[in-house]
């Protein structure tokens, strides 16, 4: 975690809990601060950080909710954000690869939403630096088809889609202030609404704050497995179960053309085939499984990692060995996966 703590104390980055970046005579002249907002947390987790330039607000996290549920954002009114990072899948959308707006195939597998607000990169290999940014990427590229191209709208079309929208009006002024709704505005606010999708109830948190009972037998001998015998917490490690760092653990890598991940991102070689670790919160409902979702079950996803991985030039064999797993223990890291289900306590919002 060493790394991550270094990029997110550099980043111009504040504490969500903590003071508003101005100083506090400052705040003082100008008006009365918002009321204090308390967006969910990951219990006993480090606080999120947010950009300095879009503080949590109640009216912005809520605006966002509606246009994360929205189809009408999207180039062909075919595709909300929520479309793609359903609950029932886990916040993904049970497909191997991702379908976007105008049918549009996409190569890579939709990841869960939970916590993404605590990671310092978006993406399964990191390109974009923040969730305002990502959802800028989002909307303009294949998932939501405002490409600007052959006919489609393009970003600024889409957010002016809804822009007269009563309700939209009201909720734009409420968390932005009087003005028109831009398309920066509309990432601020999805982006808020996104850093409220934390998982804050699930056996898992009960189970490492000491509550044995919260996991079944089968479970606990499971952990034990996955930490201490397979050590997959090199690298799913800590109360997110992600390192939030990069690996090649070999999936897709025997293909003609692989997808190099974040070594494409950041053009260096020993990153070729390395991807984001997953969280594994919620994992029993995400598959199919891994960026290119070339995995059915998790009996076989954990096979194929306590295996160590598939064989390539630039596996991460530092943090994945073979751990000879008996076939009791895998059954029991399955049963140990199983129990990490977060309950999702978002509503439905109403659109306007
Ligand atoms: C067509 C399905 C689809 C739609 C619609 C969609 N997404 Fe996604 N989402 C994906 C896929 C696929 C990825 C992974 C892409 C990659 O890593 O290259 C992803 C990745 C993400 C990530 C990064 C998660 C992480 O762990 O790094 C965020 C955040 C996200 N989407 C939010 C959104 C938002 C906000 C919208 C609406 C503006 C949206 N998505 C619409 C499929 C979709
Ligand atoms: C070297 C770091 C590393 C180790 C050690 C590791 N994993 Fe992973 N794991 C990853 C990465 C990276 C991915 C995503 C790879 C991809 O999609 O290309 C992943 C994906 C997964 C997935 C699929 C999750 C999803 O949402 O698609 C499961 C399940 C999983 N790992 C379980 C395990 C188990 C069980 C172990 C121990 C036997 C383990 N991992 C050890 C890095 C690791």
């Amino acid at each position: 975690m060493t790394r991550l703590t270094t990029a997110l104390a550099a980043g111009a980055l504040v504490a969500l809990t903590g003071c508003a970046p101005a100083p506090q005579q400052e705040a003082k002249k100008e008006a009365p601060a918002a009321p204090s907002y308390k967006a969910p947390a990951v219990p006993g987790f480090t606080d999120m950080t947010v950009p300095a330039d879009n503080p949590m607000t109640k009216a912005k996290a809520d605006l966002g909710h509606m246009l994360y549920y929205d189809k009408r954002v999207s180039g062909d009114e075919s595709k909300s954000c929520y479309s793609c990072h359903v609950k029932e899948k886990g916040l993904t959308d049970g497909l191997p690869t991702a379908v976007g707006a105008y049918s549009a195939k996409l190569t890579r597998a939709a990841p869960t939403m939970w916590n993404v607000g605590y990671y310092p990169a978006l993406y399964w290999d990191g390109r974009s630096p923040s969730l305002e940014k990502q959802v800028l990427g989002a909307m303009g590229g294949g998932n939501m088809g405002c490409t600007g191209k052959d006919g489609k709208p393009d970003v600024d079309g889409c957010v002016a889609r809804i822009a007269g929208l009563e309700g939209y009006k009201k909720g734009f002024e409420a968390a932005f202030g009087p003005g028109p709704i831009t398309k920066e505005n509309f990432a601020k606010a999805v982006a808020a609404f996104m850093r409220t999708i934390v998982a804050t109830d699930s056996a898992w948190f009960k189970f490492r704050s000491g509550d044995t009972a919260a996991f079944s037998e089968a479970a606990q001998r499971g952990w034990k497995v996955f930490s201490e015998k397979a050590k997959c917490t090199n690298c799913h490690d800590g109360l997110l179960l992600t390192d939030m760092q990069f690996h090649n653990v070999g999936i897709g890598m025997d293909a003609a053309k692989p997808d190099l991940g974040r070594g494409a991102i950041s053009k260096e070689e020993k990153d070729n085939g390395a991807f984001k670790t997953p969280t594994l919160l919620d994992v029993a409902k995400s598959g199919p499984y891994f960026h290119n979702g070339s995995v059915k079950t998790l009996e076989e996803a954990v096979d194929l990692m306590s295996n160590g991985g598939k064989k390539n030039k630039w596996l991460d064999t530092t943090n994945l060995k073979p751990a000879n797993l008996t076939k009791a223990e895998k059954a029991d890291v399955v049963a140990f996966l199983k129990s990490l289900d977060v309950n999702y306590t978002i509503p439905d919002p109403t659109l306007p």
